[in-house]
């Protein structure tokens, strides 16, 4: 079949994931955009076999980032596997965020819960003086955060610790985490794609969803913060109050909640003494 008709074939088989068509078929066949219109040719039977393997996965619920290996972040390329969570849009607001600050600062910056890695690989790809440490709590997922910081050339340091039972070890200018923050009892109603496929633990924030903020506000940041650190969290969309709350108990100053491009609460930032987020 020439690519063309595919297309619209595939795109019919997704059904709502129509969308997804031209990733699958570029990747299978190593075709881009361009050459779909420019150079077409027909499909081979091996690649035809294997799209139609990646549709039926696809339909039964499967993300396609699963499906693949990777994913887009920030216009890098991250492994994923069922270890990590998908990159999500939403978190390039809290990496725009960050890097908007730092600049070319030389900032020692701590990714608590860095799963892929995406959040502090982008950081340390943009802000070539930050001095990244990627955190999270099993060697497994440290490996897939190395490979994706090898893969898009970034020296990082990598750091294993369960931040609800220790300690991090070192001292930094900024903490930035997109934690677990689900409320647990929810974490099963969400749709399909989530409760399914993701890791729980890089989902479930405890009964209220706010159980990481509340371990790290008081119990890490002062303990590893320079005196006039800060911190970026990404936070669920009705979460900024009780999250700017925590931050306030805590003496945490010019705390503020940033929306994302959809208009949604979504970043929360404070410092514990005039400097980065001033
Ligand atoms: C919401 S995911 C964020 C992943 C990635 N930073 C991102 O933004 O796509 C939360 C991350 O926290 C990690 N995590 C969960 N419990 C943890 C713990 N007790 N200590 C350290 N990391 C933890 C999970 O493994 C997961 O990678």
């Amino acid at each position: 079949m020439v690519v063309s008709r595919l297309r619209s074939e595939v795109r019919k088989q997704l059904k709502e994931n129509g969308h997804e068509a031209d990733w699958i078929i570029s990747h299978v066949t190593g075709m881009s955009q361009s050459d779909f219109i420019m150079h077409p040719r027909e499909v081979t039977d091996d690649e035809m076999r294997k799209i139609k393997d990646i549709i039926t996965r696809r339909n039964s619920g499967e993300p396609l980032q699963y499906i693949l290996g990777y994913t887009e972040f920030m216009g890098l390329t991250f492994k994923v596997n069922e270890l990590t969570l998908i990159p999500r849009q939403d978190t390039e607001t809290l990496v725009e965020t960050v890097v908007t600050r730092i600049g070319h600062d030389h900032v020692r910056v701590l990714d608590i819960g860095t799963g892929s890695g995406c959040i502090g690989i982008s950081i340390a790809k943009l802000c070539p003086n930050a001095e990244v440490t990627l955190l999270d709590y099993s060697d497994a997922i440290l490996a897939v955060a190395r490979e994706n910081a090898e893969h898009n050339g970034v020296d990082v340091k990598l750091m294993r610790c369960d931040i609800l039972e220790e300690i991090p070890t070192g001292e930094y200018d900024l903490i930035v985490s997109n934690p677990p923050y689900i409320e647990t009892e929810t974490i099963f109603s969400l749709d399909n794609i989530v409760s399914s496929y993701e890791p729980p633990e890089a989902l479930d924030g405890g009964f209220d969803g706010l159980m990481f903020y509340h371990r790290i506000v008081e119990d890490v940041a002062k303990k590893i913060l320079t005196e006039d650190g800060a911190i970026a969290f990404e936070i669920g969309y009705t979460q900024g109050d009780a999250v700017s709350e925590i931050l306030h108990e805590e003496d945490f100053s010019n705390i503020k909640v940033l929306r994302d491009p959809c208009g949604n609460d979504r970043v929360v930032t404070a410092r514990l003494k005039p400097a980065l987020f001033s």
